[in-house]
Order: C-alpha cells, then structure tokens, then sequence
C-alpha cells in the first residue's frame, strides 16, 4: 500500500529550508539597499515582455528553487518600489518587513479565515485585529468589523450595510426600489471613485448621487448638503446615505463630521466615513479636532495598506452596530455546518462580500504590536511634518507654487521664472508643463510622485505615507522637480517657438 504520493508540487523539508533562507537573503538584501536602487526602471510594456520571455503554458514542470529565484530577478529588478524612500504618489505605503513575513506564515498555514471552524485561531486574530483598529482611530472598541482588500471593498462593504438598513422594505427578498421612493446618496464632490462603481454596480445608478460641492478648505458644504435632502424629500425621494471623507484623495482634506452627524440624525441617514487613507492620522492628539465626530459615524472604512504600512493587501470595514453586517451578508445554506451550537465561532462570511477568506488580518496584527499606538502616533506625525516641510519650501522657492496642504498630501506645480504674465494662455501652458513634468519625473526613477487638479490647475501631489522618506529626501525631491521642471520648460518653449 502506497503511504506516501509523490506529486510534483510537494518540497521536503530540506528544500523549503533551501529555497527559503536563499529567498529571505536576497529580500532581506533588497530592503536594506531600496534607497540606493531607482524607484523605478522605467522599462516599457515591450521591454519587460522580452525580459519575462514569451512562451506557452509549460508541459511537463520544473524544480521550485530555480522558478522562485527567476520570480525574485524578476521583481526585485524590475519593478517600481513603492517602498523606497522617495515614492510618494497616488496612496501606497511603504509595507511594513514584518507584514512580509506575516503573509509568508498566513499563506504556509492557510486558514480560511470565512468560517470561525475552519480558522480557529485566525478568526479570533482577526476579531481581536478590528477591535485594535478601532482603538487605534478613537472609536468604541465595540464596533465590529471584518478585514477586506482595500479602500474599494471596505467602502462597498458598509455601503451594502447601510442600505439593508435604511431601506424602507426588506430589500434583501424584493430588490432596491426604482423611480419612486429612489434611495439617493449624498458625497462630496471629491469623492473618491468608489463611490460611482457602488452606485453602478450595485443596481443604484449614477444619477442616485449627489455630489455636493466643496467650501473654500476642499471640506463638503454642509449647508448645501442639507438643502439637497430637503429637495430630494419634497420631491418624493428617500435619502439614504452620507458620506463624508477622511482625507481626501487628491488634497487630503477632511470633512466636518459633527455637522455630518448632525444632519443624519435629523433625516435619519446613515453616516458612513470613507476614511481609507486618512482616518489613522485621529491617533495624532493634534488631529483629534478634526476628526471629532467620528465616534457617531455607523460605518467607517480604513485602509491598513495606507498609513498604517501593511503590505497589500489590507483594508476594514468598521460598523457601530456589527448586527447590520450580518443582517445584510448572512446566509445559511444547508451544505454549511459552521453555526458552532457549542462553540459560537464568529464566521466571517456572514460579515462581508467573500466567502472563503484568506488570512490578511495577520499582517496587520503582527505590526499593531510591533509599532504600538504610540508608534504609529510618531510616525504619523512625522510624515504629516515632512509634508508640511515639502510645501513650505515649495512656498519659498521662486519657481514653485505651493497649493493645497492637508494631513500628509501637498500639491505643488512648477511656475518658471521668466513667465510671461501677459500671455491669455498662461494658466493652459502651466497645465501642460506641469503635465508633462509629471510623465517625465514618473518614468526617470529619481522620485515618483502623482498628480491632482486643484482649482483647474494641474498639480504634482505628494503623499507621504512613507517610514523610510527623511527631511533629506524632501530637500531633494524640491530640487529635482526645479531641475526637471526647468528643462521641461525649455523644451516645450522651443517646440512652439523655434
Ligand atoms: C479616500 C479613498 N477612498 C478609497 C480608496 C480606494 O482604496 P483602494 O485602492 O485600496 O481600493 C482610496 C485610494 O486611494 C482613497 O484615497
């Protein structure tokens, strides 16, 4: 009788061990050199291809070892480092080194975090994951809450909540309602875009939003938001949903969450605060005020693989009263024996979109313990100083306007010194300057930065979600943007006129 199958995906001890401690050298290696390495290659699509090989499907296999060190060539090489010190674009973080390690032991255990039986241990990380999460922002540790894949999830996992909740039937057996009654949703107009695939996707359409406009500080008007839902209800329709941002995406800013709360309670909406990269910046005791309100939210979202450096991918979906995740995502389907009679396990499937789950609280918790409150309170701060230290040096120089600073994010563009001012088209050519300054910094590897349009003007933004980025790095990065911003200039200035 055969005890043992041989199959060509098993490794013996020896090998993992082997393939291992080489694969933990060259990553270990790879960290501890990011800064000297370019952020990124700037290698094209046709490039990369020739690089990875073009071939079909293999065969027959071949050994772990020799694929696993390809895969590291391949990516410790050629790819943008989000991790090195002068990465500061979009919103992704340096990822925490012990959240590496955390995923390798998630994935080498891999418990199915969708069913408490199936992930004993696990599923009570996770709990015990949501639980300091909330902790760690300032709301009450009794908010419950399950871990998704970023922003976009988290977002659309209370959203789903928040109309179970507020619809007028049971929306669950009939549907959402259409023309009459129709559920609308109320945002500011700088709103990320997850709020328009929801809305889309999820059977509302795009017209249910409102998009509120902004105040003079980027923060929805309230004034204006309340009067939309006093139209909307003499119209016939049936409110539903605030959303007010955390940080929003483009200047960071935050909106005025007492007068949030204010108005859902009058109107009886749901308040959910879409707080994906910005929430976290509540443990900073400087930042309390801005934030204060958020304890009434029903629902928040907030996104560990932001500012709290957990490698992708990490979000969570916080909700005051966990009854309403359940109410809307819980099913019991014969072929499930997870209802613990005995035991009463949490089963995470009842909480949220997925089904079977993997393990990505894990990484989250390892560094919660690893930085501690305190921790993340310091650097925190630190990268909301260096982007205050970015705009104040922008503000200085002579060939830059500093914009928009709020929490870690500024906005700056390029402004040559010998303009001239009475051209008519002088705002358009600063926008295609600053346009394609930004294409021209984001592939020569020195910086990456992204970009946002303030007020009609197209602008670089830096986020500083970054661990690793000094006062050094910004000091530099002002000068490559003047250098480059400068040549720039020159060239376009001779395509048109010479
Ligand atoms: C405010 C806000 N909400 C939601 C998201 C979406 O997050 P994710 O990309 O993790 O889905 C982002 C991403 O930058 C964001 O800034």
């Amino acid at each position: 009788m055969i005890n043992k199958r041989e199959t060509p995906i098993e490794l013996s001890k020896y090998e993992f061990q082997k393939i291992g401690y080489h694969l933990i050298d060259q990553i270990a290696d790879f960290i501890s050199t990011i800064e000297k390495r370019p952020v990124t290659t700037g290698e094209t699509p046709e490039q990369l291809q020739q690089i990875l090989g073009v071939s079909s499907l293999p065969e027959n296999g071949t050994t772990a070892g020799s694929i696993i060190s390809k895969a590291a060539d391949l990516l410790l090489n050629h790819s943008l480092l989000n991790g090195h010190p002068k990465f500061l674009g979009y919103i992704t973080s340096s990822a925490a080194p012990a959240g590496a390690l955390a995923d390798l032991l998630a994935s080498a255990v891999n418990p199915n975090v969708g069913a408490g039986i199936l992930s004993p241990m696990a599923t009570e990380i996770e709990k015990q994951t949501v639980q300091w999460l909330a902790e760690l922002i300032g709301v009450s540790p009794s908010y419950g809450g399950i871990l998704v894949s970023g922003g976009n999830m988290a977002n659309f996992t209370a959203f789903l909540a928040a109309r179970t909740a507020k619809a007028t039937g049971d929306i669950k057996k009939d549907g959402i309602p259409n023309s009459s009654g129709k559920m609308m949703i109320y945002c500011s107009k700088t709103t990320h875009t997850w709020i328009e695939k929801a809305a889309a996707l999820f059977g509302h359409g795009t017209e249910s939003i409102r998009w509120i406009p902004t105040d003079s500080a980027n923060k929805m008007d309230n004034l204006i938001l309340e009067g939309t839902i006093k139209n909307d209800l003499a119209q016939g329709f049936k409110p539903f949903i605030i959303i007010g941002t955390a940080g929003d995406v483009s200047t960071g800013a935050v909106d005025d969450f007492e007068g949030i709360a204010a108005i859902c309670k009058r109107y009886d909406l749901w308040f959910h605060i879409d707080g994906a990269y910005g929430v976290p910046a509540a443990v900073v005791p400087e930042f309390k005020k801005i934030f204060e309100g958020i304890r009434q939210a029903d629902s928040i979202a907030l996104d560990p693989h932001k500012w709290l450096y957990s490698p992708l991918e990490a979000g969570c979906t916080l909700v005051k009263n966990a009854k309403h995740l359940t109410d809307t995502y819980s099913s019991h389907p014969v072929y499930y024996n997870f209802d613990g009679k005995e035991t009463h396990a949490q089963n995470f499937y009842e909480y949220g979109l997925q089904n079977s789950r993997g393990f990505r609280a894990l990484k989250v918790w390892v560094t919660l313990q690893q930085v501690g409150r305190k921790g993340y309170e310091t650097m925190i701060n630190e990268d909301i100083k260096l982007s205050k230290m970015l705009f104040r040096l922008a503000e200085e120089h002579p060939e830059l306007e500093a914009v928009t600073q709020n929490l870690s994010i500024t906005t700056l563009r390029y402004v040559p010194a010998a303009m001239d001012q009475d051209r008519g088209d002088t705002e358009s050519y600063l926008n295609t300057l600053n346009e394609s300054l930004l294409n021209e910094l984001q592939l020569r590897g020195e910086v990456f930065l992204s970009n946002a349009v303030v007020n009609k003007k197209y602008c670089l933004r830096a986020c500083i979600v970054n661990f690793r980025t000094s006062p050094r790095d910004i000091e530099e990065i002002i000068e490559i943007i003047v250098r480059e911003g400068k040549k720039m200039h020159e060239k376009l200035w001779k395509m048109a006129f010479v």
